[in-house]
């Protein structure tokens, strides 16, 4: 739905969709299941989904396309050199970051994606007064995250309900939440805001 920018090129989310607004931001949306729930529910509000595998991202995009999401773009890109290199600085209302692929084996941790690096770029795209939330299943991951996020300067924790991202009764929650939940797994949250 929306090409990756070329190298060097910072992209400009507003091109996209054609007014300005509240822009989103998801990261590894998998089948789209929570990012069509939550534009559908804020449909004032500007999405971005990207997703790596082929197969998820045409899933997504096709499943916005039948439900004629307008304030949705999808893009199929690497999430990490797109936020490190490609988006601009303080657009982001929101930055959703939920089940990131966990690389359990400890010679795969470099693959992870919440790394310091990555932490500061991603904090950079958020506007101030934006929110920054993440969800794993995987305790030791989350936990790495929450140390990577707790080192930036610029955000601090504030209670998830607070998000304006209600995980409450208008949460259909993402897929692997609902997978993870039937079978019973913990699901660990976290919000951060960066300061006004
Ligand atoms: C474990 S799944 C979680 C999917 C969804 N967020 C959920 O909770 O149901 C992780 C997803 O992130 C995608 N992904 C992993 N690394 C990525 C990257 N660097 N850029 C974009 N997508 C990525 C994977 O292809 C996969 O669909």
């Amino acid at each position: 739905m929306v090409a990756p920018p070329a190298e060097g090129e910072v992209a400009d989310p507003l091109t996209w969709f054609g007014s300005p607004g509240l822009f989103e931001l998801e990261i590894g949306s998998g089948k789209g299941g929570f990012l069509l729930s939550r534009a559908r529910s804020n449909t004032d509000r500007r999405f971005l989904g990207i997703e790596w595998a082929n197969k998820f991202y045409r899933h997504a995009a096709d499943r916005m396309a039948r439900w004629g999401m307008t304030n949705v773009r999808m893009m199929r890109a690497d999430a990490r050199d797109f936020v490190m290199h490609h988006l601009p600085p303080a657009c982001l209302s929101a930055l959703h970051l939920y089940h990131p692929d966990p690389w359990p084996k400890k010679r795969h941790h470099k693959r992870r994606l919440v790394q310091p690096d990555f932490a500061n770029a991603a904090v950079r795209a958020i506007k101030p007064g934006g929110v920054w939330l993440i969800q794993s299943d995987h305790a030791e991951y989350f936990a790495v995250m929450r140390e990577v996020l707790d080192q930036q300067v610029e955000i601090s924790e504030l209670p998830w309900e607070q998000t304006g991202v209600d995980p409450g009764e208008a949460w259909e929650g993402t897929n692997f939440e609902i997978k993870y939940t039937a079978e019973g797994r913990t699901i660990h949250r976290a919000a951060y805001v960066r300061q006004p």
